[in-house]
């Protein structure tokens, strides 16, 4: 019996407070304006540590979301995956509170790092063990809180993040026409150095005099992640297509990640797809890292703007540096 993954729910969650652009003319040197035409971002949601939102608060709520709208027991869940570069904690890991908080007995569960690429990525491991007969049912959700590793100071990264989380359910099926198609994973470590976050690992832990609080942040060279990621985008995107013996023309729906709006013209435009098939919602969030890709994919379901049997491509570029795609028919 070959076996695939079919999705089945999907939810999403963000912090309550909206950050505009203006409010950053307040304490560095932007503007809405400049913000709004050289990213797209008008509006971003950050967490209130007071209020209880954090990366594992959220990322529960988005998987309650998607556990309601496929309306399966917590405890039929065997697997839960959280991509993520903000961890509640690094031990426990999010996903085992997220486990616990829901009562997955079931489940094992990790937390997996490839920034924005953690919801693809952690999809694909997902659908792996589905597909090997190890797992029936699998919780894959992209969460973080990246204003806790923002430097605020820096007019270059701080204006581009927020917070949020999206999840999906997957389960096993049969039938290929309602499953995860394929998924393409890449890394190129030797580039790390564009998007990285230096200190507060064990190379340079806060104990240490060289410990600097302010290298404990976002650091990106952001034009050269913005040539990058529109490249590997399209390889990707071409790549998975290619496997299938399919074209961009095949496809019904888009979802690119969200970080540039010009990094998603020059992808549209590369790979002819019109504007009405491809969901955006960077202007309200700004770049949400891992959560990008699975809160797109909830919203557009919950539109009603993607039915089942269309045929789904998403692609996207992270830090480190990784990237990846898949192929999806809903
Ligand atoms: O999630 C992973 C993927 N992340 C991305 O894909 C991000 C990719 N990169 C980008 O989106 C863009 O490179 C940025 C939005 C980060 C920057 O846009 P850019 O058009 O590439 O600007 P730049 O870095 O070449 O900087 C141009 C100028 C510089 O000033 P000078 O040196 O020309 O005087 C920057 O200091 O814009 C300045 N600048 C700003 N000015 C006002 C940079 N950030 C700001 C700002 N407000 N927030």
């Amino acid at each position: 019996m070959n076996y695939f993954s079919k999705i089945i729910g999907t939810g999403s969650a963000f912090p309550e407070r909206i950050m505009t652009n203006h409010d950053f003319e307040n304490f560095v040197e932007t503007s809405d304006e400049w913000i709004r035409t050289r990213t797209g971002i008008q509006t971003r949601r950050i967490a209130d540590h007071s209020k209880g939102e954090f990366t594992s608060t959220l990322a529960l709520k988005a998987a309650r979301n998607a556990i309601e709208m496929a309306n399966i027991p917590a405890d039929q869940i065997e697997l839960i995956i959280i991509g993520t570069v903000t961890p509640d904690s690094l031990m426990p890991t999010t996903a085992n509170l997220i486990q616990a908080a829901l009562g997955a007995t079931k489940a094992f569960s990790f937390d997996l790092q490839s920034a924005c690429s953690g919801f693809l990525y952690g999809l694909s491991i997902a659908d792996q063990y589905i597909r090997t007969g190890m797992v029936k049912t699998a919780l894959v959700i992209g969460a973080e809180t990246l204003s806790t590793l923002i430097n605020w100071q820096d007019r270059g990264t701080c204006v581009l993040f927020g917070d949020g989380a999206g999840a999906a359910l997957l389960t096993r099926t049969t039938e290929t026409n309602h499953s995860i198609l394929g998924t393409k994973l890449y890394s190129d470590g030797s580039k790390g150095d564009i998007l990285k976050i230096p200190h507060g690992g064990s190379k340079y832990p806060h104990y240490l005099p060289e410990y600097q609080h302010k290298l404990h942040s976002i650091h990106m060279q952001g034009s050269e992640v913005f040539k990058l990621a529109v490249r590997n985008m399209i390889d990707a995107s071409l790549a998975v297509l290619s496997d299938h013996g399919l074209t961009p023309e095949d496809v019904d729906y888009f979802f690119f990640h969200q970080a540039n709006m010009r990094i998603l013209d020059m992808c549209m435009k590369t790979l002819k797809v019109p504007k009405e098939k491809t969901w955006i919602n960077l202007d309200k969030y700004g770049n949400t890292s891992a959560a990008t890709l699975p809160v797109c994919l909830d919203e557009a379901w919950r539109a009603k703007v993607i039915k089942p049997g269309d045929l789904i491509l998403m692609a996207t570029f992270g830090g480190g540096v990784t990237w990846a795609s898949g192929l999806i028919r809903l």
